[in-house]
């Protein structure tokens, strides 16, 4: 009854069988393979287009290599404050790029707008030598708030990019989750509304330790070869990779996981809000419910055994609580019970 996160789930049934089957005989190395190409040619299809795809290990390689393409290292890049980049990569992406500058904003519901980084961008200090100069935006889908960009908010803020000459990256580490809420076709949220890479994300929604760096903008592809290799991301023996994003995209998978995940925490979200002083801090619209309860209700359920993060501090009554592939109706349900129950108690000693 683990709420903390999808990354403390197991990975896929389909996804581990992939790894099994791709474990018999000799495979050419280094990316070589029948499966790696395989996986590349499942994106294309997705993304209708022609893309290049590299395969990584963990989204931190791929939003710190992804970005080292997009800026030179006396350049900036714009994205949330909150965003996996800005706070939770230990400084990669700036490593990566040989030193180039996040410049985070504030925003609501873990969102950047297009008019804010137009006045961001016009501050920015364009050609003077002494300032890091405005390379590129990286944008969270779904956000770090577990709310989507629309498809309309992504094509705005790629005009400014391109109004600046800027590179625009997507961190989709929770691509999946964002793409089933909008019902919307995976070129529109992405290189059709101008984003120039993708973090295609797979490790928290079913596979192991995998992820796919996309490149819509394909004559930058042979310079990432050349950067993933230096950084160590890659594998000899890349079949492994590859198996998890093949199976993870073989029939729908991705997006069948991503439903369950969303569903549950729609469920949980809707649930909650029966709890008495329940409020929800952002829209539930992906995997992530961000709510305040009351700290009678947060112990017992504590108590009851139920893990979860309090976001802002532990003695605050902000919870993250996030939902998986695997997450179990029945534990979800149990949760609500759990939150009322304890919410209800509390109340009675007051009266
Ligand atoms: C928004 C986002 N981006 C990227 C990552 C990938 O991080 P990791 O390097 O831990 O795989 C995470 C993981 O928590 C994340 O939440």
């Amino acid at each position: 009854m683990n709420f903390c996160s999808d990354n403390v789930t197991g990975a896929s049934p389909e996804i581990l069988a992939a790894l099994s089957a791709a474990n018999g005989g000799a495979l050419a190395s280094y990316g070589s393979d029948k499966l790696t190409e395989r996986v590349e040619a499942r994106l294309k299809e997705i993304f209708e287009t022609d893309l290049a795809a590299f395969p990584v290990a963990t989204g931190t390689a791929a939003n710190a290599l992804s970005l080292s393409l997009l800026t030179p290292s006396w350049g900036a890049i714009y994205c949330h404050q909150d965003a996996h980049i800005a706070v939770d990569e230990c400084g990669a992406p700036e490593f990566y790029t040989g030193g180039a500058k996040l410049v985070d904003l504030p925003g609501e519901h873990g969102k950047l707008t297009a008019s804010q980084l137009s006045d961001a961008l016009a501050r920015s200090g364009k050609g003077v030598v002494h300032q890091v100069q405005a390379a590129a935006i990286s944008l969270t889908q779904a956000t770090e708030a577990g709310t989507a960009y629309r498809p309309d908010d992504v094509a705005a803020i790629a005009d400014v990019a391109r109004g600046y000459g800027l590179g625009l990256h997507m961190d989709g580490a929770r691509f999946a989750n964002a793409l089933v809420f909008l019902d919307a076709n995976p070129a529109d949220i992405t290189w059709r509304a101008g984003v120039d890479i993708l973090s295609f994300g797979a490790t928290k929604n079913g596979a192991l330790a995998a992820e796919a760096v996309v490149i819509f903008d394909k004559k930058r592809a042979e310079e990432f070869a050349f950067r993933r290799k230096r950084a160590g991301h890659l594998f000899s023996k890349m079949r492994f990779l590859s198996a998890q994003l093949d199976a993870y995209l073989e029939g729908d998978l991705w997006l069948k996981n991503a439903r369950h995940a969303n569903a549950m925490a729609k469920r949980l979200a809707e649930g909650l809000m029966a709890v008495p002083g329940a409020t929800l801090a952002h829209p539930v619209e992906a995997n992530e419910i961000f709510v305040d309860l009351p700290e009678t209700a947060i112990r017992g359920l504590t108590a009851d055994g139920f893990q979860f993060y309090r976001w802002l501090g532990e003695d605050k009554t902000l919870l993250r609580l996030v939902a998986a592939h695997d997450t179990k109706e029945a534990d979800v349900t149990a949760f609500i019970a759990s939150a009322k129950r304890h919410a209800a108690r509390a109340n009675e000693r007051v009266a």
